[in-house]
């Protein structure tokens, strides 16, 4: 998961956190960094060509982000579920990306959408340390 620029500067690392941990995950790393445009690129290489591609990154790499390995039982499908729909504005009522989100591209956090991927982005961020 990835807490996003937008939900960094509305102070909402913390909520977004009790979030996940209510939810039974387990915190493995975390860190604040910030993307480059190029490691945004490179992070978001499967978007390119998109029509939403150069706002994407203009987006991540605008400020402070939070990257966090998480763990927990079927991980995947828990975190997208209490994360909610991409565009914010449409997520379902309860979720994280309703409350602290805006639209898209501002749409709070980053959920990994299947095990493997989330194998790839774990390793782009915290190496082997997992
Ligand atoms: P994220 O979960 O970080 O994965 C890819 C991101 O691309 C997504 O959240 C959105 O921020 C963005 N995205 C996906 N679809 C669109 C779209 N149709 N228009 C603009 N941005 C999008």
């Amino acid at each position: 998961m990835i807490i996003k620029p937008d939900a960094v500067s509305r102070n909402a690392i913390g909520a977004i956190l009790k979030r996940v941990e209510d939810r039974g995950f387990k915190v493995r790393q975390m860190r604040m960094t910030r993307f480059t445009r190029e490691e945004a690129i490179r992070f978001y290489a499967v978007h390119r060509g998109q029509p939403f591609f150069d706002g994407l990154i203009d987006f991540m790499s605008s400020g402070p982000v939070v990257p966090l390995a998480l763990e927990r039982e079927n991980a995947v499908s828990n975190l997208r579920e209490i994360v909610g729909a991409t565009d914010a504005a449409k997520a379902a009522e309860v979720t994280i990306r309703k409350h602290f989100g805006t639209n898209i591209p501002r749409n709070a956090v980053h959920a990994s959408d299947s095990p493997e991927t989330a194998t790839g982005e774990i390793a782009f961020f915290f190496g082997e340390q997992v």
